[in-house]
């Protein structure tokens, strides 16, 4: 672990990601940094942000710069979050434990991921800053209702719904490296699922199509049927097609994650932040939008917001700096990404996120 002097002098993301193949296991760096596919989509997901460029502008006074986002029902210091990642015990011993320690001396709201390592009562039990849940709903639909009412009742604020993995997908580079959880790498909020496995397409390699812990087979009407039971702020995670932003919004969610996994759930579909226009223009009056892939630097999260998003997720970036420094580690790369948000904000001109608009932005 890096010490807090050493974290300190650490200035970028990407540094965080530079370290990363010292700090953990192959198979862990590569099931983490690795995307679906040959990962063009991982890739595409940066340099999509990188061809947008700002529109500056100078004069204006920004003595006085502001990124207090209200969300629904919360106000948050600044308008990023954790993402929901499976199993941070692969790069840290606390796990997750470790991360929300991270979040909250950071400020950040983190979305507990289905496949975390430990339980969501245990992570809420410590968490000071809002805790968000990822729910994959399972083939078990008893057992999904179960765990949601679980979460509900240890005073879970907003639930997201992950939608884009029904089937497992290749990804070159974790299975190059064979990635296998390691053991004490246990999904702990689903320890008493029973053997449920999804049947068919098992291969003579062992690969297998569908996975154990996603539903295969759900639709719109799991939407409306966990509406029906979920009173906090329902967000439909993995949408990159406005027609389904516009279903999210009919069904009652109160908000979208545009995202594509991070490029990891199929290969050489859209950056998230090219498919986040078309879906502002057609549910962006009516919902909030978040956006994660590829979020590396304040710039980035600029332009996001300047496309219509409310706030972003992050989701590689605090495992690296979970892996190098724990939960200093955590807070350090939440505190470099919102300062460089502040810079940015500065220096194109604005001072407040309301202000932030495709005006700043040249096409
Ligand atoms: C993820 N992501 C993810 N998403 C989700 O809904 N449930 C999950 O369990 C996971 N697990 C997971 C593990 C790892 C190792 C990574 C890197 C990502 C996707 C995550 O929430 C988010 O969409 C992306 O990570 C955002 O892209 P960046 O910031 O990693 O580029
Ligand atoms: C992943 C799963 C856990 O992206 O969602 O690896």
């Amino acid at each position: 672990m890096l010490s807090p002097e050493e974290l300190s002098a650490i200035w970028t993301l990407d540094d965080f990601e530079r370290l990363a193949p010292t700090k953990m296991s192959l198979p862990a760096l590569e099931y983490i940094g690795g995307g679906a596919g040959a990962g063009l989509t991982a890739a595409e997901n940066r340099t999509a942000f990188n061809r947008i460029k700002i529109n500056q502008r100078v004069m204006v006074d920004v003595s006085r710069i502001d990124t207090k986002l209200r969300l629904l029902r919360r106000e948050h210091a600044f308008p990023i979050m954790l993402a929901p990642a499976g199993y941070h015990k692969l790069v840290h011993p606390e796990g997750e434990l470790e991360t929300v320690r991270g979040a909250d001396l950071g400020e950040a709201t983190f979305c507990a991921a289905s496949f975390s390592n430990v339980t969501y009562e245990e992570i809420r039990h410590i968490a000071r800053q809002p805790l968000w849940f990822q729910l994959y709903i399972q083939t078990d639909r008893g057992f999904t209702k179960e765990l949601v009412q679980r979460i509900l009742s240890a005073g879970c604020e907003a639930i997201c719904v992950s939608v884009d993995v029904p089937v497992n997908g290749p990804r070159d580079r974790e299975l190059r490296a064979g990635f296998k959880l390691p053991p004490g790498v246990e999904r702990a909020n689903l320890s008493t699922l029973g053997s449920a496995i999804a049947g068919g397409a098992h291969r003579p390699s062992g690969r297998n199509i569908y996975s154990a812990t996603h539903g295969a087979d759900i639709t719109w009407k799991d939407i409306e049927w966990l509406r029906s039971f979920i009173n906090v702020p329902l967000f439909l995670k993995g949408v990159l097609n406005p027609g389904d932003a516009m279903a999210a919004a009919d069904l009652g969610c109160d908000g979208v994650i545009v995202s594509n996994h991070g490029g990891r759930s199929l290969d050489t579909v859209p950056a998230s932040i090219d498919a986040l226009p078309a879906i502002a223009k057609r549910v962006g009056k009516r919902i909030p939008l978040i956006l994660d892939g590829g979020v590396r630097r304040g710039i980035d999260v600029f332009k996001a917001l300047a496309l219509g998003a409310s706030a972003v997720m992050i989701g590689r970036p605090y495992l690296y700096g979970l892996a190098a420094g724990g939960a200093l580690g955590v807070a350090r790369v939440i505190e470099i990404l919102r300062t460089e948000l502040e810079m940015t904000m500065g220096l194109a001109g604005c001072t407040k996120l309301s202000q932030i608009s495709p005006d700043f932005l040249l096409n």
